[in-house]
């Protein structure tokens, strides 16, 4: 945890609005999923937060990688261009899954040449990967339940239960090896049912492609969802693990290789906004305040992620109930309608915490005010 002191220096030294990124908590998260999660392959989903100095500490320390787009591969592969040919292609064999089941045809042909894991869902694609990127293995996607998870996924992709074995028969008959099988159970799943239910379901469909004749799968991916401590309510990591720990167990087979993806359990706590208060109103009795950065901005995960981050004060004193809004012309700039915060003035600043994961990740350029600068501490 970054000390309060440390935010307001370094929003000071370097301006605002300002995204500050914690790397000791970066390998402090990563090494808690490693311990709890032992059997597990950690590929943390680039698409968190793809600022490539996290890529690289989490490199260092060991991490395999989800990757969901050709300029996000090139991140992680920059990090391994200087290994000769084939330790880079066992490298990325062993360490990066393409984790977008829909997968422009341009983009198969670039990936081609390295031979990468990529997951699919659906009958086209397996004709679209076997003409245009024939190299790559293959993992299924599975709709799982997605029961209570902060963003649902579960409509968008996944193939049917019912159709599963079907499609591993159909990408084995046209030439291809379906290593195995990946879901996700929704992000920010706080309900972990649902991590039983996806592992009881994929255990089933191992089954069944085993009897049908398919024997060549060895691979279980957990995806992502694991929880980031936004607030008390969330329970730990570990109360989770001991679930996924005992339910693989218990369902799959000892030789079988595991792997996840978690995004915002890694990163997620990782991050820090400091912005500060540039306007001041009082609308309908209650005060607003605007500040430098916005929905457009740090904060577009209270858009896109439908999460809520606490605007704090580094102010003490009596609170009262006000509105905060980001700084552009565009009356969907509202980060919160209710926050309780303290009397402030124009010129302080005001942070959040927990906003490292799908945040600064989805900031524009709109009404042409820039992303937040980001700012590295403890690399
Ligand atoms: C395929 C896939 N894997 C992993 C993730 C990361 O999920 P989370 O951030 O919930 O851990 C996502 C997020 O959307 C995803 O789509």
């Amino acid at each position: 945890m970054i000390a309060k002191s440390l935010l307001q220096k370094l929003a000071r030294k370097h301006g605002t609005p300002l995204f500050v990124i914690d790397h000791d908590e970066l390998r402090k998260n990563y090494r808690a999923f490693r311990r709890h999660l032992p059997r597990v392959q950690v590929y943390f989903a680039v698409k968190a937060n793809s600022d490539p100095a996290i890529v690289r500490t989490l490199f260092k320390e060991g991490a395999s990688f989800d990757v969901a787009s050709m300029p996000e591969f090139m991140i992680v592969h920059e990090n391994i261009k200087h290994l000769s040919a084939k330790k880079r292609q066992d490298w990325i064999w062993d360490k990066i899954i393409y984790a977008n089941p829909t997968k422009p045809t341009e983009t198969l042909e670039k990936l081609n040449r390295y031979k990468p894991l990529v997951t699919f869902d659906n009958r086209e694609e397996i004709y679209k990967i076997k003409q245009h990127a024939p190299d790559a293995g293959l993992a299924l996607r599975l709709k799982v339940p997605n029961t209570g998870a902060m963003v649902e996924l579960s409509s968008k992709f996944g193939a049917t239960p019912g159709e599963a074995v079907d499609l591993i028969l159909e990408a084995d008959k046209n030439g291809l090896v379906v290593e195995g099988i990946s879901f996700h159970v929704g992000s920010q799943t706080t309900n972990f049912e649902n991590y039983v239910q996806a592992l009881s379901l994929t255990a089933a469909i191992f089954k069944e492609a085993q009897d049908r004749g398919y024997t060549k799968m060895n691979l279980l991916d957990i995806g992502g969802g694991f929880p980031a401590p936004y607030d008390a309510t969330v329970k730990p990591l570990k109360d989770l693990a001991k679930i996924i720990n005992s339910e693989i167990e218990r369902l799959f087979p000892k030789n079988i290789q595991v792997l996840a993806e978690p995004g915002r359990f890694l990163v997620a706590s990782a991050g820090y906004a400091v912005s500060k208060i540039i306007g001041k109103a009082v609308r309908d009795g209650k005060t607003s305040y605007y500040i430098n950065d916005g929905v457009y901005h740090t904060y577009s995960g209270v858009i896109f992620d439908h999460c809520h981050y606490p605007i704090r004060s580094f102010k003490k004193g009596r609170t009262s109930l006000c509105s905060v809004f980001g700084p552009t012309c565009d009356a969907l700039d509202v980060i919160s309608m209710a926050e309780n915060l303290p009397n402030l003035e124009r010129d302080d600043f005001v942070y959040s915490t927990n906003i490292g994961a799908y945040s600064n990740a989805s900031a524009t350029y709109f009404n042409g005010f820039p992303p937040a600068k980001v700012v590295h501490v403890n690399q």
